[in-house]
């Protein structure tokens, strides 16, 4: 019977079509020996590259296996004695939790059960077997990383982060040990930090590409299936599933440039905020998202993109989570289209609130119509997106007016705008634009 390390180099030479076999034939203890070896599973884009990289940038596609490599690389660093103090940065705390920390690729599920790291979700610490601690933060809460420092890194989802500032503050802390890097593990949008990464001519950021169906032999059938009806043959699909990073699409309202020039990191007070909502009209796994959106316009009547809670769900799911929006902004108006029925949309809304202020609207005019003066105050910088929102802004970035129906997200967001701006705007008079670099206004270089 080999020993661990003659076996390991045995099934390391074997083609992957054969290794389940033989991995099947070995005693229990060499089995589970095998399966934790990353060596033998991983594949060469999921291999760490060779080189004085700060910055490895994983851009590739859904399910490409980002979140196990990612996971990987912490083993590997920690093991070998060269990460002591890690950060872990997810877009949302539960996406740490969930995804980077307890999920199916994730740290506790990579370790061999002997050396299965200490999670203390109170402490948001985990501790490594050998000592070395990693401390989980969301991209949320950026103040949070201002003022630890750490030897590694990973920073899942970068392109989904809420705000930029936390991988800033992210870099600055990245500073002690003999060589501090990150790995970053994303699906690709062209948000400026993505593009700055990519740009790097310094040799700085490695970067690895890749698509969705190299790991296809891992990933479920389910999964597969549902990934190609949803995205195969789309633009979206190709970020999606091949990675590709799209820019502007000729025929579109919005334009990116435009959105990170007038983002923000906090919103002044506002004098109106509205819930608008676009209902699916069915619900089940083939139908739209109910789009949720919340903004505000402040004195100087310029707008507010607070938050996007749009959400795939029963009706009655999206009427809670409208209304808990409604509660937490404070807003003064839900505001719904009513198209599908409005009288049910009412009743919906006041089973949850009886009191809450509901408008329905009527989308009469075409949808460019609608969109049009909206996409016009954007050009004007009079709309001001406090903090990211990816998937809302891809929608808005790739639509183009009577080629394609519009998206339930920006269909809400034209709901809101309308409602605060451009309806408004015959309520109230426009008064010359507040100057944005006295207020919390950032741009990122
Ligand atoms: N080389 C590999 N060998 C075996 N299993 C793998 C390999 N790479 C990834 N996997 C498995 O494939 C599945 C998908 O991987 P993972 O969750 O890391 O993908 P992802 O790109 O992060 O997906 P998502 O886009 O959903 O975030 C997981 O079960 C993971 O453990
Ligand atoms: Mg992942």
């Amino acid at each position: 019977m080999p020993d661990e390390l003659s076996l390991a180099g045995l099934l390391a030479n074997l083609p992957p079509d054969q290794l389940a076999d033989v991995i099947g034939s070995l005693t229990p203890t060499q089995q589970l020996s095998a399966l934790y070896d990353w060596s033998l599973w991983r594949r060469p884009k999921q291999t760490t590259p060779e080189g004085q990289w700060r910055i490895w940038l994983i851009l590739a596609g859904r399910g490409f296996g980002k979140t196990r490599t990612g996971a990987e690389f912490i083993r590997e660093q920690v093991d070998s004695g060269n990460a002591k103090h890690i950060a872990l940065v997810g877009a949302t705390a539960a996406d740490v939790r969930d995804t980077m920390v307890e999920g199916e690729s994730g740290l506790l599920a990579i370790y061999p059960p002997d050396q299965r790291p200490r999670y203390e979700p109170s402490k948001r610490r985990i501790t490594f077997h050998n000592g070395a601690t990693a401390s989980a933060y969301s991209a949320d809460e950026p103040d949070r990383l201002r003022g630890p420092n750490h030897d590694l890194a990973w920073a899942d989802e970068l392109a989904a982060w809420r705000y930029p500032d936390a991988w800033d503050q992210l870099m600055l802390g990245l500073r002690i040990g003999d060589h501090p890097r990150a790995v970053v593990t994303t699906t690709p949008r062209p948000t400026p930090i993505i593009q700055r990464l990519m740009k790097a001519t310094d040799r700085s950021v490695a970067i690895t590409r890749g698509s969705t169906y190299e790991n296809s032999a891992n990933l479920a059938n389910d999964f597969l299936n549902e990934m190609k009806r949803r995205y195969e043959g789309t633009r979206l699909g190709r970020q999606e599933l091949h990675a590709e990073i799209l820019e502007d699409v000729e025929g579109a309202l919005w334009q990116r440039d435009n959105i990170d020039l007038n983002r923000v990191t906090g919103a002044p007070p506002l004098k109106r905020i509205v819930v608008a909502i676009d209902p699916a009209v069915t619900n089940n796994e083939d139908s739209n998202e109910t789009g949720i959106v919340i903004a505000g316009i402040c004195q100087n009547n310029q707008g507010w993109l607070l938050d996007d809670r749009t959400l795939r769900g029963s009706p009655s799911e999206w009427a809670h989570a409208a209304i808990s929006a409604y509660n937490t902004f404070k807003a003064d108006s839900l505001v719904a289209e009513a198209n599908q029925g409005g009288d049910m949309i009412r009743h919906l809304l006041r089973t949850v609130d009886a009191h809450a202020p509901i408008k329905l609207v009527h989308a009469s005019r075409g949808k460019r119509t609608r969109a049009e003066p909206v996409a016009a105050l954007y050009e004007q910088n009079r709309i001001h997106h406090v903090g990211s929102f990816p998937v809302l802004e891809d929608q808005l970035c790739s639509w183009i007016p009577d080629i394609s129906s519009s998206p339930d997200r920006l269909d809400a967001l034209v709901w809101a705008f309308t409602d605060l701006m451009v309806d408004g705007a015959r309520r109230a008079p426009v008064v010359a634009p507040i100057s944005l670099t006295q207020t919390s206004h950032w741009r990122v270089s």
